[in-house]
């Protein structure tokens, strides 16, 4: 299954004799946007295998993979289990995140802060199966080899003719996925939409070598953290591109490669092709905390 490849038309592009084109996966399956859908497709098909009905996964209260779970959990019929950090939001409404996830038949527990930083730890893994099992447990983000597998299948041979191949950084499943299929000549850039510091460590083993960079610019100060000029960014695109971003992950990465254009980091002539990974079912939840910061909303 492929997705759709758009040109975007900007001045700034045509100024630096570079072109710039978006792969759609957010638009190539609605319930489980983006990447989503390449992180589940192996696993579940391995799920379903090996007799399992239920899914276990972890994330935070706007978790795009919590989200996408709940949806695949329901198209595909397997009960889901969200494990969730924050006790605190435990009773109190939900975000629209966690009620869609909800809506799409996801259990939801919530666990304290301090809880949640044992969620690769066996003995808690084991205590999760003895409590709720037997269920198949995916590892927050969705990463693992699986996943990395169906990533791989972002990129065809109609890719293989750009100069340069993005993409938004959280666990680095999706680059490793992408640099993996990348053409030799290729360079593949990942924008991490969290500071350095945060990255897991499982990164640099999941992308042995190869021809792939990280740009660390453009985490506008960490996961989930937003400003003015991002917002107006993202719905200035919206209006002159006509495609929609994430603030979390899409959002930084377009901003990251409009400013890379304009400050030469792109020689003349490339040919620049960035993944659109989706993430537009947390704008709403966004837009909630943007008006309680006194920030402009984004365009929906
Ligand atoms: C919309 C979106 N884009 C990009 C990413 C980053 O992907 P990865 O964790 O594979 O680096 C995520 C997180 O899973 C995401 O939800």
């Amino acid at each position: 299954m492929e997705a759709v490849r758009q040109a975007i038309d900007l001045p700034l592009l045509k100024r630096h004799g570079v072109t710039l084109t978006m792969k759609r996966e957010d638009l190539l399956f609605p319930l489980l946007s983006g990447n989503k859908f390449r992180k589940l497709k192996y696993n579940l098909e391995h799920a379903r295998e090996m007799g399992y009905q239920t899914l276990l996964t972890f994330g935070g209260a706007y978790s795009n993979h919590l989200h996408a779970t709940a949806a695949a959990g329901r198209y595909y019929n397997f009960r889901t289990i969200g494990v969730v950090r924050g006790e605190e939001l435990e009773g109190r409404p939900l975000n629209p995140t966690l009620a869609n996830a909800r809506e799409n038949g996801m259990q939801l527990v919530f666990i304290s802060r301090e809880l949640y930083r044992k969620k690769s730890e066996l003995p808690f893994l084991d205590s999760l199966q003895h409590q709720y099992g037997p269920v198949f447990i995916l590892p927050e983000g969705g990463t693992n080899q699986r996943a990395i597998r169906g990533c791989e299948e972002i990129l065809t041979q109609g890719d293989w003719n750009y100069t340069h191949v993005c993409c938004p950084v959280g666990t680095g499943g999706t680059l490793a996925g992408l640099s993996r299929s990348a053409a030799p000549g290729q360079q593949v850039l990942g924008y991490p939409a969290i500071r350095a510091g945060r990255l897991g460590s499982e990164l640099r083993s999941w992308i042995p070598g190869g021809h792939w960079r990280l740009i660390h610019d453009f985490h506008f100060g960490g996961y989930g953290k937003v400003n003015r000029d991002l917002i107006e960014f993202i719905n200035d695109f919206k209006e002159v591109a006509g495609v929609a971003l994430d603030p979390v992950y899409t959002g930084k990465m377009m901003f990251g490669i409009l400013e890379g254009i304009r400050r030469k980091d792109f020689p003349e002539g490339s040919r620049i092709l960035a993944i659109h990974t989706g993430g537009l079912q947390g704008s709403a939840g966004m837009n909630v905390r943007l008006k309680k910061k006194n920030l402009p909303l984004l365009h929906l």
